[in-house]
C-alpha cells in the first residue's frame, strides 16, 4: 500500500468483485489511470484471445457466448501470465477474477491483496445497464444508450466506428450470467469478509457518483468523511 493525501495508505492490489453490469470495468479503468496501476480484466484479456483467434480464445468462446464460466485453468492461466508483466510490479485492480473459490484460492497462493472492493446494485438495474452497453471495436470505449450514449448515435465519438454490441449482452446470456453470478461467485463475498478484505461499494448513481463513493472507501476508515446519518 502507498501513501494517499490524507496520510493513510491507499490499496495497490486491488480485486473488484460484482455481478455482471455493475460497473467494475467503467470504475477500474477510471480508479487505475488515477493511481498507476495495471487494469486486468479477464473478460477483456478473453476477448482479445477470441478476437484473434488462438487456441485459448476458441476453448473460452462458446462458454462465454452462452455466458458460462470459462474453465478455471484457462483463466488462471491467462491472469498469472498478465499479473508476472512489468506493469503490474507497481499494482493492479483485477476485474473479474476471481470468480470461483477455486480461483480465489489459486490467486492467494501467488498474490496478496490489500483490498477486495464488492460493488452492489439492484438487479433491475443490472439488466439495464447490460442491454444498453454498446462498444467501439476499435479502441474499446464503453458506452451506455441510456445512461452515457454516444454524441452521434451508434458511432464512436473517438473512431467514428459503428458501436457494436457484446455477444453476451443478449438477453437469453444475460440471464445465464446472473444466475453463474449468484451460484459461482457471490461466495466469494463470505470467503473475502472472512479474510477482512471486504470493502463494500453501492454502485447506484451516475459513474461520477460511484467514483467519489469508491474514493473514500479506499482511504482508512479514520480519514473517511463522517456524515451525521453515519
Ligand atoms: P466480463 O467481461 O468480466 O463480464 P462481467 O463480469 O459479466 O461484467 P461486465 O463486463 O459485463 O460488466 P462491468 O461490471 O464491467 O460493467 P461496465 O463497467 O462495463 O466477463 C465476460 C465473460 O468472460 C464471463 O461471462 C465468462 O464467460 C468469462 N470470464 C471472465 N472472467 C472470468 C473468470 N475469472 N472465470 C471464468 N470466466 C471468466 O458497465 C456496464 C454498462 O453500464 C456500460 O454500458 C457502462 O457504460 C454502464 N455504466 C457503468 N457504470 C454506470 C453507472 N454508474 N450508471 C449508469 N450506467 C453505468
Ligand atoms: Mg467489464
Amino acid at each position: 500500500m502507498t501513501g494517499s493525501p490524507s496520510g493513510g495508505p491507499l490499496p495497490r492490489r486491488m480485486v473488484f468483485l460484482g455481478p455482471p453490469g455493475v460497473g467494475k470495468g467503467t470504475q477500474a479503468a477510471g480508479l487505475a489511470r488515477e493511481l498507476g496501476l495495471a487494469h486486468l480484466s479477464t473478460g477483456d484479456l478473453l476477448r482479445a484471445a477470441v478476437a484473434e483467434g488462438s487456441e485459448l480464445g476458441r476453448a473460452a468462446d462458446g462458454h462465454m457466448r452462452a455466458g458460462r464460466l470459462v474453465p478455471d485453468d484457462l483463466v488462471v492461466a491467462i491472469l498469472k501470465e498478465r499479473l508476472g508483466r512489468s506493469d503490474a510490479a507497481a499494482g493492479y485492480i483485477l476485474d473479474g477474477f476471481p470468480r470461483t473459490l477455486i480461483q480465489a484460492e489459486t490467486l492467494g497462493r501467488f498474490a496478496s491483496l490489500d483490498a477486495v472492493i464488492s460493488l452492489e446494485l439492484d438487479p433491475g438495474a443490472l439488466v439495464a445497464r447490460l442491454t444498453g452497453r454498446r462498444l467501439c471495436p476499435t479502441c474499446g470505449a464503453v458506452y451506455n444508450l441510456l445512461t452515457q450514449p454516444p454524441r452521434e448515435a451508434g458511432r464512436c465519438d473517438q473512431e467514428g466506428a459503428a458501436l457494436v454490441q457484446r455477444p453476451d449482452d443478449r438477453p437469453d446470456a444475460v440471464e445465464v450470467r446472473l444466475k453463474v453470478y449468484a451460484e459461482q461467485t457471490a461466495p466469494l463475498l463470505e470467503f473475502y469478509r472472512r479474510l477482512g478484505l471486504l470493502r463494500r461499494l453501492d454502485a447506484s448513481g451516475t459513474p461520477a457518483e460511484v467514483a467519489a463513493r469508491l474514493r473514500q472507501l479506499l482511504r482508512p476508515p479514520s480519514a473517511r468523511t463522517r456524515r451525521p446519518t453515519d
